[in-house]
């Protein structure tokens, strides 16, 4: 027994339980025992207050504002770091030396093509795809292709497929792009950066040479960073399920895409620009907000609110400040910039906003700067996987290498008929 316990009192019955301590962090009540001990369930639909699983990837102050890689805070890696590097740091749990590195971006850049098979696949989709729609289903069916790395025992095998998923993503992600414009697909570059190779096959064409734009270049890579991972959050979480159950790694990943996909997960960012786009002008603003304080209007403030941050998303701080700096450098401005700024003012120091500890979170700007780096608002929820699928690849890795890690299954308040007996048809 740990040293310090939990005790549950039911009725006349007392229960003992084991209080585990994180690193850093509320401790948890390991209730594993639970049932066999009180024949009791725990009930948390939404897991507010359930840790799924013990991670030393990610940590998260959601009061604070703190969001932690491997305990270095996200301000400081998008400041400092790049892409490629936070996904070593993700992956490996530290940080590489430079021959790491180069060695890690070589491996990467050397699984950036697509199997040629796979246009055909694309040819399948209308032209009006959603790109989620196609990166859901391109995603899940590169495990028809990669028959050669899908023993998740073996350790070599998952680094594999963790690194074609990683390096195929923006090939797939710029391919949903190309299909949807009609151009034809861009075959990766593996001279230019993780993120100059993207914009290329995203914006390039083959009849003519494509300048990666360095501001571009690294703006992009610095909101790869922002999205790279986020602890438990709810696309994570299912492809650690999907991935309990020992499922092929392509198809978990698949499972990942389709959870984000939501608007109250990484859909947020495309509703977020839609949004400021039918707010318009600053004038609009207090309409906006009072539909989203009203309890019969199903309007919310898109890229409000968050299930962990009761303060501002530290990412939210780096995206806004980002935005400036894109706008300086490529002489741009968007009068939507000029409204998101006001609304958050105005929400900020609204009651409801402040009771609820509502402030912005990561895709409150970041569609701004996608939108002035020229990408369609479809386009964002893909942005957004192309970089979170380093994320779910080392939770999953971590996962499966955890000895004591097991089918995820959860359990259920029943709340249906009792049994009953079959009434046949003539007497319904
Ligand atoms: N606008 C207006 N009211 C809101 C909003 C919002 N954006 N977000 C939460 N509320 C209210 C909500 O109505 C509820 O009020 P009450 O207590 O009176 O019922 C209260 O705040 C708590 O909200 P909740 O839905 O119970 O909280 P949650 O933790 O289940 O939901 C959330 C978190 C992110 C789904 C929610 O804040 C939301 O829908 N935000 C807008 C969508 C969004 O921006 N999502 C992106 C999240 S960050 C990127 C990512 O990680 O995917």
């Amino acid at each position: 027994m740990a040293d310090k316990t939990a005790t549950l009192t039911v009725g006349d019955s007392s229960y003992e339980f084991p209080v585990l301590e994180g690193s850093v962090g509320p401790e948890v009540f390991d209730i594993r025992k639970l049932y066999g001990a009180a024949h009791m369930f725990t009930y948390d639909p939404g897991f507010t207050s359930t840790a799924s699983c013990e991670s030393a990837l990610t940590y998260i102050d959601g009061e604070e504002g703190v969001l932690l890689h491997r305990g270095y805070p996200i301000g400081q890696l998008a400041e400092h770091s790049s892409f490629m590097e936070v996904s070593y740091l993700l992956l490996n749990g530290e940080l590489p030396n430079q021959s790491e590195l180069d060695g890690f971006a070589r491996t990467i850049s050397r699984h950036t093509m697509l199997h040629e098979q796979l246009a055909t696949f694309y040819r399948g989709f209308r032209r009006d795809a959603h790109p989620m729609a196609i990166m859901c289903g391109v995603v899940g069916a590169l495990s028809a292709f990669y028959h050669d790395s899908t023993d998740i025992a073996d350790p070599e095998h998952r680094r594999i497929s963790s690194h074609r998923l990683i390096a195929k993503m923006p090939t797939i992600a710029a391919a949903a792009y190309k299909y949807s414009v009609g151009q034809p697909m861009m075959y990766p570059d593996n001279s230019l950066s993780y993120t100059g190779n993207f914009l290329r096959m995203t914006f390039g064409v083959p009849a003519e040479p494509y300048e990666v734009n360095p501001v571009v270049e690294k703006a992009m890579d610095r909101i790869f960073i922002l999205h790279a991972d986020h602890e438990q959050n709810a696309s994570t979480s299912t492809v650690r399920l999907a991935g309990s159950s020992g499922a092929n790694p392509f198809a978990c990943i698949a499972a990942g895409i389709a959870c984000l996909w939501g608007p109250a997960h990484g859909g947020a960012n495309e509703a977020a620009l839609n949004m400021l786009r039918e707010i318009g002008t600053p004038d609009k603003i207090p309409h906006y907000i009072e539909r989203a304080k009203d309890k019969n209007d199903p309007f919310r403030l898109m890229g409000f609110g968050h299930r962990v941050y009761k303060n501002y998303d530290p990412r939210a701080t780096v995206m806004q400040k980002t935005v400036r700096e894109v706008f300086e450098s490529l002489k741009v401005s968007d009068p939507l910039f000029e409204t998101a700024l006001r609304l958050e003012e105005i929400a900020l120091s609204d009651p409801y906003f402040i009771e609820k500890k509502l402030f912005p979170n990561v895709d409150f700007y970041s569609g701004i700067i996608l939108s002035a780096i020229g990408f369609p608002t479809t386009m964002f929820t893909a942005l957004f996987a192309l970089a979170r699928t380093v994320g779910w690849v080392a939770h999953w890795n971590e996962m499966i290498s955890d000895p004591g890690q097991k089918i995820g299954r959860p359990r259920q308040l029943y709340t249906g008929p009792v049994e009953r007996d079959y009434v046949e048809m003539g007497k319904r």
